[in-house]
């Protein structure tokens, strides 16, 4: 070889090691760099907070203005103080009942975290409540009970009957993974009984919700109308066997219909509603949205206890409590950029479960938090409705969701549950003892990346989970 061949040579060499530097650094070679998304790590955008203590979901948005973050704290302080039966010194915080589940907010969002079933046969539920309703005479719809109205309430003010017990059963279902591994889940069952109104009537519709951990809800009424329904896919279109539905439901405070967006299965249209309906009916405070006193028509000691006011509660203190709620920040992910994290993302998204629990939207425009606007959020959800199949269903339509339909749950903040909440007890009614139960309850529509995860090797399963703990 020539002497200026050989120097070409080394040249060459040299080249392909800079190219090879230069693609590695660049994560062309690596499988799961495309995995690997700068910014993801801001689960809330610019709402995101840096806090993976007990108090991480308590925090307000950071990029709040004004005055905002004088009105959260006051809000905060609401949300846990309790109220008190009328009449009462305090006239602002009395009217609670006559019949309840809890005396505050913070009762069952302890923390602003998750709530928790009972955890024997002789606890009572507390943050685990039930929706009743029954078919409407013409058979259209659905209707209030005469005697229990439309929530379960077992607490009462002096004077008036609370409306009885509640004991949760749960029977263990065994299953396997095709690999031999085998797992336990447990069927919930309700026994209602010191029943103050009479037996249940047969046709009596059941749903057991329990309390949400409450973070970003603002971003996620800042999702707008229009990407939802690009979202949605009633008929299957696209023939992947998923099929979300936006829940239309009541807006009472706007007075006309509005998507559906917040509780298990997108029955209110905002955080200031579901502010308002929670008052009324787990605490049984009236507002101006809803006026009427909780009490079922056949409850007559409830319609003469005495009120806090007309409406009991003051707009004043409905605004702070909706802003607190509203602006509640998002955590940031731990360990985004982990190896393990990153093939469960792979996975996750791979088998399907991305379809439904979509990691990225881009906010529209705020009405009122301009904060909320304009951001890139990763709350894994699509606020659609899915028909998650026999063994998930309530029975029990609410808006248009049907008694199998449940909207996919954000799960954003979803690993820092056992933090703040000092538990992993998922789905509607916290039946899943942790993520991976959760997984394996899903039916109908996510039978089939349920199948998937069952498929896949106890390692990858673990990446999977070991992901969702990093949201
Ligand atoms: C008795 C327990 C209980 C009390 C008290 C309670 N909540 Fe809730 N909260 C729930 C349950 C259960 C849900 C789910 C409701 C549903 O699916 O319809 C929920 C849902 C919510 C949501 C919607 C969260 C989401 O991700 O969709 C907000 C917001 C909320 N509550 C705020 C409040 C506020 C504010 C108060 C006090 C005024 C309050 N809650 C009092 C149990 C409670
Ligand atoms: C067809 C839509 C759909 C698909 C696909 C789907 N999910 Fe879900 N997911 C839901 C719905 C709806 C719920 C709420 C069900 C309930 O509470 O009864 C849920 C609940 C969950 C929960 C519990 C959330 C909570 O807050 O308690 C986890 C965790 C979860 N899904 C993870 C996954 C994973 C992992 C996959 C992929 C294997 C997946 N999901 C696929 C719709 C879906």
């Amino acid at each position: 070889m020539g002497r200026t061949s050989k120097i070409s040579f080394v040249f060459l060499i040299l080249l392909a090691l800079a190219g090879f530097i230069f693609s590695y650094s660049q994560g062309w070679f690596d499988p799961l760099s495309k995995y690997r998304v700068e910014g993801e790590q801001y689960s809330g955008g610019e709402a995101t907070v840096f806090n993976e203590s007990v108090n991480a979901f308590g925090e307000a948005a950071p990029n709040l203005t004004g005055n905002k973050d004088l009105f959260f704290v006051s809000g905060n302080a609401f949300f846990k103080r309790n109220w008190v039966s009328a009449p009462a010194s305090t006239a602002d915080l009395d009217g609670l009942g006559p019949l309840f589940n809890a005396r505050s907010c913070s009762s069952c969002h302890l923390l602003d975290g998750r709530g928790k079933p009972p955890q024997s046969i002789d606890e009572e539920p507390v943050d685990l409540l039930f929706r009743l309703s029954r078919p409407s005479q013409d058979g259209n719809g659905t209707r209030k009970d005469e005697n229990y109205g439309g929530q379960f309430n077992h607490l009462s003010v002096l004077g008036v009957p609370p409306e009885g017990n509640v004991t949760v059963r749960y029977e263990e279902i065994p299953g396997e993974y095709p690999d031999g591994t085998t797992y336990s889940l447990r069927n919930p069952t309700y026994e209602f009984d010191s029943l103050a109104y009479g037996a249940f009537s047969k046709d009596m519709m059941i749903s057991p919700r329990i309390a949400q951990h409450l973070v970003g809800l603002g971003l996620l009424e800042g999702i707008s109308e229009e990407r939802l329904k690009e979202l949605a896919d009633p008929e299957d279109k696209n023939g992947d066997g998923i099929s979300g539905r936006i829940n239309y439901v009541y807006d009472h405070i706007n007075e006309k219909m509005s998507v559906g967006r917040f509780g298990w299965k997108a029955n209110e249209p905002s955080v200031r509603q579901q502010t308002a309906v929670a008052l009324r009916e787990d605490i049984g405070i009236t507002s101006a949205a809803f006026p009427e006193e909780l009490c079922a028509e056949n409850q007559t000691d409830c319609k003469r206890s005495p009120s806090g006011g007309e409406p009991e509660l003051s707009q004043d203190i409905l605004d702070r409590l909706a802003l607190y709620t509203e602006t509640l920040a998002v955590p940031a992910r731990r360990d985004w950029e982990d190896v393990q994290v990153l093939k469960g993302k792979k996975a996750f998204i791979e088998i399907g479960c991305a379809s439904c629990h979509v990691p990225k939207h881009k906010t529209g425009e705020h009405p009122e938090h301009p904060e909320f606007s304009s951001q890139t959020i990763y709350p894994y959800t699509d606020l659609l409705l899915h028909d998650m199949g026999p063994g998930l269903a309530d029975g029990r339509p609410d808006g248009e969701a049907t008694g199998t339909e449940w909207r996919t749950p954000p799960l954003w903040g979803i690993g820092l549950i056992q933090t703040v909440s000092g538990h992993t007890f998922f789905l509607h009614d916290g039946r899943a003892r942790n993520l991976e139960e959760a997984i394996l309850w899903h039916g109908g529509e996510a039978e089939t990346a349920r199948n998937k995860f069952k498929q896949l090797s106890k390692n990858e399963r673990e990446n999977l989970i070991t992901f969702l703990n990093s949201l």
